[in-house]
């Protein structure tokens, strides 16, 4: 079955305002000839910037995202954003459950699977991400630590839900390092997830959902990595904070 592509651009805690509005107008430039009926492609800037961009990206085909967010609509939790927020700005989808949130800021499977609810709950589509550590690759944990995100994460959602979600594949040892993932690497374990999903959820649900590969994805790797069966597309961060270098993998993505 053919998936339709996803190339989202995280760009972590990077651009001001004003260095979002221009990143986001370069990249409307270099992507305006792609056919938005070939590919999705998705921006999560920082919360400050993203009222900007979303005033910039109405009426376009690129889509909006936060980076992540509380579970709670609004509270006494100094800091946080709600999914109300990020849909007030235009959001149609929220990242949850990146790697750096899991090392840096207590994000767990638990704190990851309410943030799933809420979303759903507000309408938000999810890009629930999972990943394990060189430690971990080198102690022939991946596949446990992989299933023990899914199982604990997507923990009470319904097979429609998770129908709809999107999921990202982020080998910490390659986020930020330069060091890719071969193709090879990446398709292993993302046929390891689909498997995961059609004997733990519904097989509809394991064609159907999509799975991006995140990890110093670059204009010169992704043709190779969209080779591969199982991988749908390429969750990007270096990368996405050059309108040049992000159209570039959007049209070789292709
Ligand atoms: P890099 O593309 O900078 O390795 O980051 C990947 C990532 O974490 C995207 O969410």
């Amino acid at each position: 079955m053919k998936r339709k592509p996803m190339i989202a651009g995280n760009w972590k805690m990077h651009m001001t305002t004003k260095e979002a509005r221009d990143l986001v107008s370069g990249i409307l430039q270099q992507t305006k000839d792609v056919d938005p009926g070939n590919v999705d492609i998705l921006v999560a800037p920082p919360y400050t910037a993203l009222m900007a961009v979303s005033e910039l990206l109405n009426g376009t085909p690129i889509l909006l995202a936060g980076q992540n967010m509380h579970w709670e609509e609004k509270g006494a939790f100094t800091g946080e954003i709600s999914p109300v927020m990020l849909k007030e700005v235009g959001c149609s989808h929220v990242i949850i459950g990146h790697s750096e949130r899991r090392q840096y800021f207590g994000e767990t499977n638990e704190t990851v699977n309410k943030k799933l609810h809420a979303a759903f709950s507000h309408g938000l589509t999810p890009i629930l991400c999972v990943g394990e550590s060189l430690e971990q690759r080198e102690a022939n944990q991946t596949f446990t630590i992989i299933e023990e995100e899914l199982k604990e994460g997507l923990n009470g959602l319904t097979t429609k839900q998770v129908r709809s979600m999107i999921l990202a594949y982020e080998p910490i040892w390659a986020i930020g390092t330069g060091k890719t993932a071969s193709p090879e690497q990446a398709e292993e374990v993302h046929a390891f997830i689909r498997k995961w999903l059609r004997e733990q959820v519904e097989k509809e649900a394991a064609e159907e959902i999509r799975i991006l590969y995140g990890g110093s994805v670059k204009p010169e790797n992704i043709e190779g990595l969209m080779t591969m069966e199982n991988i749908d597309g390429g969750l990007v961060g270096g990368a996405s904070l050059k309108a040049d270098s992000f159209g570039q993998i959007v049209k070789r993505g292709l």
